[in-house]
């Protein structure tokens, strides 16, 4: 049986959308002729911080930049384990000022810095769980970063291989319920993985959370859990009820107008994992 679910304060680096459109397409959810609201963006955006503010969390916050209006998916920003911070390196062109201009907020804040010499989009696709990390492949993140982040952590690295484009990180396909060792809880949809990457899952973690199609359609994985409650997506209803059997607290926020720039709460949240 799985453990009691238990809150653990957590530290995020969040970016408000003041800049936020959908003026290029890099992954299936974008569609630049449709209209985007970078008002409501912000509104969505506001009500999700106050949310980890007001369950004890504590928010930074970076300056957004004109042109990167993609830099509101602060979990793209960089992967920080142990208070290491590998910075991410963008694999489209789109993205690419993001990787340095978060580095160097954390290297202006006095954190140890890795500059990544491989691609990969943070923790989009790098996700702590328990003494490991995920990582994920396939659309984004190249697997030689996996080898250059267990170099720079010295974690253990599992490679998971993505293969459903709207599924393109990580992040999108698998949320961490309970990442602290020993209790390790994960939810995922098994379609959006290879079969051996899927095998990987079911043999880690048998009692994991298996999301529907309509779970994972609304980004429903992407979501940001401390322990107890799950920030989540109000359409993924299926989800919320498992999450609630196994006594953690769904707490809905809508973020439909980011959704379409293809991020979700998750995708909207890095979060700054301390020295241990
Ligand atoms: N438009 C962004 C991209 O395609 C969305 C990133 C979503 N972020 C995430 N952590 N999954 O790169």
């Amino acid at each position: 049986m799985p453990a009691t679910p238990q809150q653990t304060r957590r530290h995020y680096l969040m970016c408000e959308p003041t800049f936020y459109t959908v003026s290029y397409e890099i992954n299936p959810w974008m569609d630049s002729t449709r209209y985007t609201d970078a008002g409501l963006a912000v509104q969505q955006w506001q009500v999700l911080k106050d949310t980890f503010e007001q369950l004890g969390h504590t928010v930074e916050t970076i300056d957004p930049i004109p042109g990167l209006p993609d830099m509101v998916y602060a979990a793209n920003g960089a992967t920080i384990v142990d208070g290491v911070v590998y910075s991410a390196k963008f694999r489209y062109p789109e993205r690419q000022p993001e990787g340095p201009a978060y580095e160097k907020w954390f290297a202006d804040h006095g954190y140890v810095t890795h500059t990544a010499e491989q691609v990969n989009e943070g923790e989009g696709d790098i996700l702590g769980v328990g003494d490991v990390l995920l990582a994920g492949t396939g659309f984004r993140t190249d697997r030689a970063s996996h080898d250059e982040i267990a170099k720079v952590t010295g974690r253990e690295v599992v490679t998971l291989e993505l293969v459903d484009p709207h599924y393109y990180h990580l992040d999108t396909a698998l949320a961490v319920l309970d990442s602290t060792a020993g209790r390790e809880q994960v939810a995922y949809y098994p379609p959006a993985f290879s079969d051996a990457s899927r095998a990987e899952l079911e043999r880690r973690y048998p009692d994991a959370v298996l999301a529907t199609e309509a779970d994972a359609a609304c980004l429903g994985l992407n979501a940001v859990s401390d322990g107890l409650n799950v920030v989540v997506a109000p359409g993924a209803t299926a989800l919320a009820a498992q999450l609630s059997d196994r006594g953690f607290r769904p707490v809905p926020v809508d973020t439909s107008e980011l959704l379409k720039g293809g991020g979700g709460a998750k995708c909207c949240t890095l979060e700054i994992r301390p020295a241990r």
